[in-house]
């Protein structure tokens, strides 16, 4: 059932810490400062949810005040219907409504280090003559509200500009991360049926150039939709241009008006669409939508890191923007807390591993929220990289994406925390929008491994098949049997696979696609997908994509990819392929298959363990044994039941091979 790596070791973990007694004292003030205040919030926040979300929403600006907060149920949710608003004035204009336009709002680094790092820094009045622009630029290019638009970018701030350009002008945006192919570019631009692209020539990653323009060139071949390319000019690289087609963004934003009014959005308008990885097919659009989307991830980001602002905190999250963390945290709901959001362009270990500890001594970093997997790296880089910095800056510490396992908790604790910082692990997914299960840094005693509790108004479970509540420390089916303000409106251009996957399994519940476990304190523990879903360095894939590209090459008839431990990875991706007649297996095979797959969908997707065999293995009904080809990539022996198996040849073959 899951593809996780540590479940034992979670298991038997019992350590508790309460949260730093001097938390309260270098925070400057917890907003939930005890388990007591949480607990009677939370209370507050099930039992009166209506009352309980305007509260909050009420913090945020509305050009038109909303008749109901929470309207409707599963699937239909909507939250305040009838308000009007607009995301991009509450993370820029409101600030400087409020006389807050000279304060910090971005603090961008370039990955290139030639002894003093590249650094920009915006101000709110900075961000907006900059969004301005962008949004008068892609109006003349034709945009408007309702079109999608697609970003294919590196970490500049240009990318965070166009996203809330975007959101300014009512054209939501389709942001697709630097590190896909041309195939899911033009699988995305046709999906979201979206005409612009907004690209760099090239983005930088350890030093190299990740040819971004040329990949949306191989693109607008794939499709023929794309009919303007905006590009930033970031890397200087050579690029080709196509006449009438392709646009400078410098040539076209900078002569633009510094104002631009922003569209009146309802609160049900799509803000965004973001594709991820499901069981089957090609990865789906998840749709969000503007007010409710807005509060949540407003509130999460105020109340996780405890963000306040006007007290010198600059919080860094290292995710990319491609992702639903980045849309989330590190624009969206940061920006309306007027705490400085830090953006980095490249690679946590270039020039040196010590990359990241510099960044966090330089900019003083108060909150920082990363992934385990790179907390796995950071560990084995060894500890003389983060010694070597002063980090008594740091005062939370997140993290976020796969579960985390025991020691790298404790390691984050101890050699990047000083044990003087919470850790939030907070869980949530693309459709949740925003934190769903996650401590409170002053209120909520955690232990490793487990993202603890659920967030205001999250009624989460772990339930059977039926919806009956498993029993204390019972695995089971997570779900959220209310709907929040962040939950996905829907799976673009496909509602009954909305239906389906979220909706169908569990009658009346948001079915998350994980499973868990709730221990006798009321805490969740994270145990890994039910669905073919991995979750490879954080980044979310299905197993059938991988099988698809693999099958796509001339060579390969059948193929089955599961999820392998991994060191660094958490999960690693393992194909098993037979080969078309007249193919034979070589180390060059596998590397073509690896670059195809590279190809098709990006480099995060290509396998690390290839195995070549003359048939999987299968039960009688043709099902592939994929708990067996499991066993057989983390080169466990099986003690379990093969009986079902087809041929019994194939498994002791696959188990042979190498
Ligand atoms: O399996 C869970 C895992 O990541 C999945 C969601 O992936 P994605 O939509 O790409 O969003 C990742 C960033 C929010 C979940 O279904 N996951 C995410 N956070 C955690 C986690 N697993 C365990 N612990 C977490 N903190």
């Amino acid at each position: 059932m899951s593809e996780q790596s540590n479940i034992e070791s979670i298991l038997t973990e019992s350590r508790v810490f309460e949260p730093p007694q001097s938390f309260d004292e270098r925070i400057g003030g917890a907003y939930i400062p005890s388990l007591d205040a949480y607990e009677e919030l939370y209370k507050r926040s099930i039992e009166s949810p209506d009352e309980f979300w305007a509260e909050v929403a009420d913090e945020l600006d509305w050009f038109e005040q909303w008749n109901t907060v929470c309207s409707s149920d599963f699937p239909d949710v909507k939250w305040f219907e009838g308000g009007k608003t607009n995301l991009c004035h509450n993370c820029v204009d409101r600030q400087i409504n409020m006389g807050h336009g000279d304060d910090l709002a971005i603090i961008w680094e370039g990955e290139p280090y030639n002894g003093t790092p590249e650094i920009r820094q915006l101000t709110y009045h900075d961000l907006h003559a900059e969004v301005c622009r962008c949004a008068n630029a892609l109006k003349e290019l034709g945009v408007n509200k309702g079109d999608v638009v697609t970003i294919y970018m590196g970490m500049v701030p240009e990318l965070a500009i166009a996203v809330l350009a975007c959101a300014r002008i009512g054209a939501p945006h389709s942001v697709i991360f630097g590190g896909f192919s041309s195939q899911a570019i033009a699988d995305r631009v046709e999906d979201a049926k979206s005409n612009i692209v907004i690209t760099c020539d090239g983005s930088w990653r350890r030093g190299s150039v990740v040819p971004l323009k040329d990949n949306v060139d191989v693109a607008t071949e794939l499709t023929e939709l794309i009919d303007t390319v905006l590009v930033i000019k970031r890397c200087n690289n050579d690029i080709s241009w196509q006449e009438g087609r392709d646009v400078w963004w410098h040539d076209i934003c900078d002569q633009q008006d510094e104002d631009c009014q922003c569209e009146s959005m309802d609160a049900e308008d799509m803000l965004f669409l973001l594709y991820t990885s499901g069981s089957t097919g090609k990865p789906k659009g998840i749709m969000h939508t503007t007010g409710g989307y807005m509060v949540y991830t407003y509130l999460t980001s105020k109340w996780v890191f405890n963000l306040i602002p006007g007290k010198d905190q600059v919080y860094w999250c290292t995710a990319d923007v491609g992702w639903i963390t980045g849309h989330s945290y590190i624009i969206y709901g940061l920006l309306p807390n007027r705490v400085p959001t830090l953006m980095y362009e490249g690679a946590p270990n270039f020039p040196e591993p010590d990359r990241f500890w510099d960044i966090v001594e330089r900019h003083k970093v108060t909150q920082f929220y990363t992934a385990p997997t790179a907390i796995r790296a950071f560990m084995k880089w060894g500890d003389e990289h983060p010694s070597k910095h002063d980090l008594s800056s740091l005062k939370v510490l997140g993290t976020v994406g796969e579960p985390i396992n025991p020691e790298a908790w404790m390691w984050y604790r101890e050699v990047i925390g000083n044990n003087a910082c919470p850790i939030v692990d907070t869980w949530w997914q693309t459709e949740t929008g925003g934190h769903m299960l996650t401590p409170l840094p002053g209120a909520t005693p955690t232990t490793p491994g487990s993202c603890t509790r659920p967030f205001f108004g999250i009624d989460a479970a772990v339930v059977d098949d039926d919806g009956n509540e498993v029993g204390e420390n019972e695995g089971g089916l997570l779900v959220v049997r209310k709907p929040w303000p962040s939950t996905l409106r829907g799976v673009y251009g496909d509602r009954d696979r909305f239906i389906d996957t979220y909706f169908a399994r569990v009658d009346g519940m948001y079915l998350a696609g994980d499973s868990a476990r709730k221990d006798e304190r009321g805490n969740f523990w994270i145990m890994g997908r039910i669905d073919d879903v991995i979750n490879v360095s954080g980044h979310r894939l299905g197993t059938m994509e991988v099988e698809s590209s693999l099958v796509s090459h001339d060579s390969v008839v059948e193929a089955a990819v599961v999820g392998v431990p991994h060191e660094i990875k958490g999960t690693g991706i393992a194909a098993f392929c037979t080969l078309a007649s007249g193919c034979q297996p070589s180390e060059e095979l596998k590397d073509a298959l690896r670059k195809h797959v590279g190809e098709e969908i990006g480099a995060i997707a290509k396998p690390d363990i290839l195995k070549f065999t003359d048939a999987l293995p299968k039960t009688r009904s043709g099902k592939i044994m994929r708990r067996l080809l499991r066993d057989v990539a983390a080169g466990t022996d099986s003690n379990q039941d093969v009986t079902t198996l087809e041929d019994f040849t194939v498994l002791a073959k696959l188990r042979d091979e190498e």
